[in-house]
């Protein structure tokens, strides 16, 4: 069984994820590791990561090493992974090893085009959203308490400008499959986005 969890950056698609493959005993894939790891081999080369060719022989290049990095994350690494992304063809490198993670004993995926584009058959899509003032808190909030120094409003607009760029794009788009249930968690912890989310598995696919 394959579970698609889709949304805009940091709406609780990771912490939801994670604990619905756990609950269901499923594997878990952050598809957005994929991304990141293509970008950072990017800017380690000095190259651009808008530029198709260095992309696509990053995305084709990726050893497992390269997604336990611990230098993924932030706005140097987010902005890289965005921009990677909308280029075909990495997104076309990284097609197959996605398909074959989930199909090889199902998988909990999440990502941007989970329900659309790599599982469009999966029998659950979640679109997992939240108010951009909401997710730009919890950013906040993380980078805190990772104890990097941070400014909210500059938070917001980074965050705006990467959703933007992952709506806008021409390939593989942000956007709720049509048959994906949209789970609003601007008003729910972590918790009660869990509780929902298992509501709508069960409604889907009957007693887990
Ligand atoms: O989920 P994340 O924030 O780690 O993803 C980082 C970037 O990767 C995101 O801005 C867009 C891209 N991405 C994508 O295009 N498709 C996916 N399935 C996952 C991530």
């Amino acid at each position: 069984m394959v579970i698609a969890v889709d949304g805009p950056a940091a709406a609780g698609k990771g912490t939801l994820a994670r604990r619905l493959a756990a609950a269901l005993g499923l594997p878990y894939l952050d598809t957005g590791l994929l991304y990141r790891a293509t970008g950072r081999r990017v800017l380690d080369a000095g190259a651009d990561p808008r530029d198709p060719e260095a992309a696509a022989a990053a995305a084709r290049n990726l050893t497992p090493a390269d997604l336990a990095r611990s230098d993924l994350r932030g706005p140097e690494a987010d902005m890289a992974a965005s921009a990677v992304a909308a280029i075909p063809a990495v997104r076309a490198a990284l097609l197959d090893w996605q398909r074959e993670f989930g199909r090889r004993h199902g998988a909990v995926l999440d990502g941007r085009d989970i329900g659309t584009v790599v599982f469009p058959e999966a029998p659950v899509k979640l679109f997992v959203t939240a108010s951009a003032e909401e997710r730009a808190r919890r950013r906040f909030l993380e980078l805190q308490g990772r104890g990097t120094a941070a400014d909210p409003a500059q938070v917001l607009a980074e965050l705006q400008a990467r959703d933007a760029q992952d709506r806008q794009r021409a390939v593989a788009p942000l956007v709720p499959a049509a048959d994906a249930a949209v789970l609003d968690t601007t008003e729910l912890d972590a918790e009660a986005a869990f509780a929902a989310a298992m509501a709508l598995l069960r409604e889907r696919l009957g007693e887990l």
